[in-house]
C-alpha cells in the first residue's frame, strides 16, 4: 500500500497553531501551584479551574450564564457522546434520532451501546425540521418515540452547514411538544471563519432535558482528551451515576485552564485564520479541478467540506485508486447513518499543509475522472435532492 502523502481523511486543527510553548510554561506553573491536588482523584466532575474556564468559553460565545458545577469533564467529547447515550438508554433497541449523515464515531457508540437509529434528512440549514415533525410524529404513532435527538447544529459533521436560529427554534419547539430531550454536539462552535454565529441551542431555551456536548479537539487537539458535557440535574446526577472512570484528567485539565486563563479568543483567532486560509484553498481546487462534475459545501466553520460526486463513480475503485496514489479521504458510507453507499466524500483540510492540499487535490481530481463511467458533464445543482 502506498504511504499517504495527502490525508484528508482526518478531522484536526492545523499542527503549527499547537502553542507549544505556551502549554509548557503552563504546565509548569500548574505543576508548581496545584501538586496537591494532582495527588487526587479529580471527582466525577472534574478539575475546578477547568470547568471556570469553559463556563467563561461558553458564556462569552453565547451571551449566557453557565454554572460550572453543571459541567461534567470528560476524556473527549466522545465519552460525552457515550455517557449520554448510556444514561439516556432503557432498553438495548430504544430508538434515537440522529442526522441522515453524522460523525461516524457517535454513530458507531450507538450502534454498539444499541440503539435504533433514525435518521432525518439534511439540507443547507442542518436537519429539516419538515423531515423531523414527520418523524416524530410517525415515532409517536409507534410508541417509539426516541430517547433523544442528537444534532450538530453548527458546522456540521460532515457537511459543515450551520442551522439557522429560527430553524433551532423550532426544533426546541418540536422537541417540546414530543417530550424529546435535544443533546447538542457544538464541537466545532469556536471553529468560525466568516458569517454570523448562530446561537446554540441551550442558550435558546433553559428546558433541564437538553444536553450540551462541547470538545477541546478541534479548538486546541484531540490529543489532549478534553470535552465537557453541560447538564441540569436531576439530568447531571443520571450521568454522574453512570460514570465508572473515577473522573478525567486534572493535569490536562489544569494545563489547559491555565493557558486559556484570559479566554480563548486570541489562540482562536490565529487559529481560525491559518484555518480560513486553507479552507479557501480546497474551495479555490475544488473550482479549479472538478466544478464540472462535481458540487461541494462551503463551510464558514469546522474542519469539513462535503462532497457530491456524480452517481456514476465507482466508489470502491475511486477509494483504491486514491489510497493507491497516497490520497485519503472518508467515504460517505461511513457518516450515513444505515452506512447506505451514497455517492459523497468528506474531505477534511485542517491539518496539511498548503502545498499538500494544492498537490493532493489535483490527484483526487484525476481519480474520480478514471472511477468515472463518462465524461458526461454532472447533471445535478445541489447538495441534496
Ligand atoms: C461531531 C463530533 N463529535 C465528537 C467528536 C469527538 O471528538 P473528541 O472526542 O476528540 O472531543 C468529533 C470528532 O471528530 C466530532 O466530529
Amino acid at each position: 500500500m502506498a504511504d499517504i502523502l495527502y490525508d484528508f481523511g482526518a478531522g484536526r486543527s492545523d499542527p503549527e497553531t499547537f502553542p507549544k510553548e505556551a502549554l509548557k510554561e503552563a504546565a509548569v506553573r500548574v505543576i508548581e501551584r496545584e501538586a496537591e491536588e494532582l495527588t487526587k482523584y479529580p471527582g466525577g466532575l472534574g478539575h475546578a479551574g477547568m470547568r471556570q474556564a469553559m463556563a467563561r468559553r461558553e458564556a462569552e460565545r453565547e451571551g449566557v450564564s453557565v454554572d460550572p458545577d453543571h459541567m461534567i469533564l470528560c476524556n473527549g467529547s466522545m465519552q460525552a457522546v457515550t455517557l449520554t447515550a448510556e444514561a439516556l438508554q432503557e432498553q438495548r433497541g430504544d430508538t434515537v434520532i440522529v442526522e441522515e449523515y453524522s460523525y461516524p464515531g457517535t454513530l458507531s457508540a450507538y450502534r454498539s451501546i444499541g440503539y435504533d437509529m433514525v435518521g432525518v434528512r439534511l439540507d443547507e440549514g442542518g436537519m429539516r425540521m419538515d423531515h423531523l415533525e414527520e418523524t416524530l410524529e410517525r415515532l409517536s404513532n409507534e410508541k417509539r418515540l426516541p430517547k433523544f435527538i442528537y444534532a450538530i447544529s453548527t458546522y456540521q459533521n460532515p457537511t459543515g452547514f450551520v442551522m439557522p436560529k429560527a430553524r433551532r427554534l423550532e426544533m426546541i419547539e418540536l422537541a417540546r411538544r414530543y417530550g424529546v430531550p435535544i443533546v447538542e454536539d457544538n464541537c466545532y462552535a469556536d471553529v468560525h471563519y466568516d458569517g454570523p454565529i448562530e446561537p446554540a441551542i441551550y442558550a435558546l431555551d433553559d428546558d433541564p432535558n437538553h444536553i450540551y456536548l462541547c470538545s477541546l479537539s478541534k479548538i486546541l487537539a484531540p490529543g489532549l482528551r478534553l470535552g465537557y458535557i453541560l447538564a441540569k440535574p436531576p439530568m447531571l446526577e443520571r450521568f454522574l451515576a453512570r460514570r465508572n472512570d473515577a473522573g478525567s484528567n486534572t493535569l490536562a485539565a489544569a494545563i489547559v485552564a491555565e493557558f486559556y486563563k484570559d479566554g480563548i479568543g486570541a489562540h482562536a483567532e490565529v487559529s481560525n485564520a491559518l484555518l480560513k486560509e486553507k479552507r479557501d484553498l480546497t474551495l479555490e481546487m475544488l473550482d479549479t479541478h472538478l466544478a464540472d462534475i462535481c458540487v461541494w459545501s462551503k463551510p464558514v466553520g469546522g474542519l469539513f467540506i462535503w462532497v457530491r460526486m456524480p452517481d456514476d463513480v465507482d466508489r470502491k475503485k475511486l477509494y483504491e485508486d486514491a489510497q493507491a496514489n497516497g490520497v485519503n479521504f472518508l467515504p460517505g458510507t461511513a457518516f450515513h447513518y444505515q452506512n447506505r453507499n451514497k455517492p459523497f466524500l468528506r474531505l477534511a483540510f485542517g491539518h496539511l499543509t498548503k502545498a499538500q492540499i494544492s498537490e493532493g487535490l489535483p490527484v483526487l481530481a484525476r481519480c474520480l475522472q478514471a472511477a468515472r463511467g463518462s465524461n458526461e458533464p454532472r447533471t445535478f445543482e445541489g447538495l441534496f435532492e
